[in-house]
């Protein structure tokens, strides 16, 4: 009853950003993103019948509190999806991504640990399936199920069994290429679930993010569709403009950037006035992440690692979907 699964972490040019139901995971809005292949989470899970408890070791580290109560409730999910209550696991998991830093660990996290845990139970999950559970450990992570391009179908039902991620053109559709552009590693402030709730209760700006979002999904999938890439880049980086404002209309009202962020944000657009078609897209976090053409990776990796505040620049090309080691 072991099994170890391998998961990218996605970047979100459509970005999730508030729950209809927190317990089940359940968004208000579509969102989409590219699975990134420079970062990945690689989880091994072992059930075994004489543990008494579920165990978990991140980067060689045992983790207890918060970090363990999430992968121990996760798993409790898992354990009631297969009828297995009674059986407890080691989770030993390493992530090729910093963690809790806004590099979307907590979706190459989840999916992965979705993935190993729902094969060492011998569950027989279909893509579908597998992306619905792994949504209930992280939203974001259900994307990471599939390569390249994917939509996670926000569903209407209650229940939720019509929210999960479906795949839009796989990773060899298109070479299209993402910078991490490494601020800070350090753990951020407000989580991204605390961010979006509080942006979703109290943010005088929330609905005309949830108004924006059909018009931005359309032409973002046309523009994949067409190989556009100054459509899919002009789309994206209003799309994250759009998300972060909403921080600053919240109670307390809160922001993810930081002057290195700006200074970034700036770079990228004196770039584009220099005729480099590159855009950006930032998570919950202070980092950057840099779209741009193959073509113009030697540049872009350049100017990046001058800008200001910049500690590293990590590249990536379309990542794969799960994969079982
Ligand atoms: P990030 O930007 O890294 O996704 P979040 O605050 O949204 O930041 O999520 C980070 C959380 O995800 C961690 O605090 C931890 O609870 C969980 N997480 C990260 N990596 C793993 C992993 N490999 N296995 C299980 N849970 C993980
Ligand atoms: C800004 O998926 O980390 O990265 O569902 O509460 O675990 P939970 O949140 P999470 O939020 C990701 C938010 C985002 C945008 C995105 O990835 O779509």
């Amino acid at each position: 009853m072991k099994a170890t699964a391998r998961a990218h972490t996605n970047i979100a040019l459509i970005k999730y950003w508030g729950k209809r139901d927190e317990e089940k995971i359940l968004p208000t809005n579509n969102s989409l993103s590219l699975t990134l292949d420079g970062f990945h989470t690689t989880t091994t899970v072992t059930f075994e019948e004489d543990l008494t408890e579920d165990t978990f070791v991140l980067d060689e580290q045992p983790v207890t509190g918060e970090q363990y109560e999430r992968v121990t409730q996760y798993l409790d999910l898992i354990r009631t999806y297969a009828g297995k209550e009674d059986l407890f696991a080691d989770v030993y998991s390493i992530n090729a991504v910093p963690t809790a830093a806004g590099f979307a660990s907590s979706a190459s996290g989840f999916a992965a640990l979705a993935a190993a845990a729902t094969r060492a139970l011998d569950l027989n999950v279909t893509d579908q399936e597998l992306s619905m559970l792994t949504r209930q450990g992280s939203g974001s992570a259900c994307r990471s199920i599939y390569g390249g391009f994917a939509e996670w179908e926000k569903g209407e039902r209650a229940d939720g069994s019509d929210s999960y991620a479906v795949p839009i053109v796989p990773a060899d559709y298109w070479d299209i290429r993402v910078a991490a552009v490494v601020l800070s590693a350090d753990k951020k402030d407000v989580s991204s679930r605390e961010g979006m709730k509080r942006t979703v209760d109290t943010s005088v700006f929330y609905q005309g993010w949830l108004d924006n979002i059909p018009n931005d999904l359309n032409a973002i999938k046309l523009g994949i569709k067409e190989r556009n890439f100054e459509q899919v880049g002009q789309i994206a980086e209003a799309n994250c403009l759009k998300m972060h404002a909403t921080t600053l209309g919240a109670h307390p009202p809160f922001t993810y950037w930081h002057d290195t962020t700006m200074a970034v944000m700036q770079t990228v657009q004196t770039m584009r006035a220099n005729g480099i078609p590159v855009y950006f897209t930032i998570d919950a976090g202070p980092n950057v992440k840099v779209l741009y053409l193959p073509e113009h990776e030697a540049l872009v990796e350049q100017t990046l690692r001058e800008a200001p505040g910049v500690s590293d620049v990590v590249l990536s090309r379309a990542g794969n979907g799960i994969s079982y080691l």
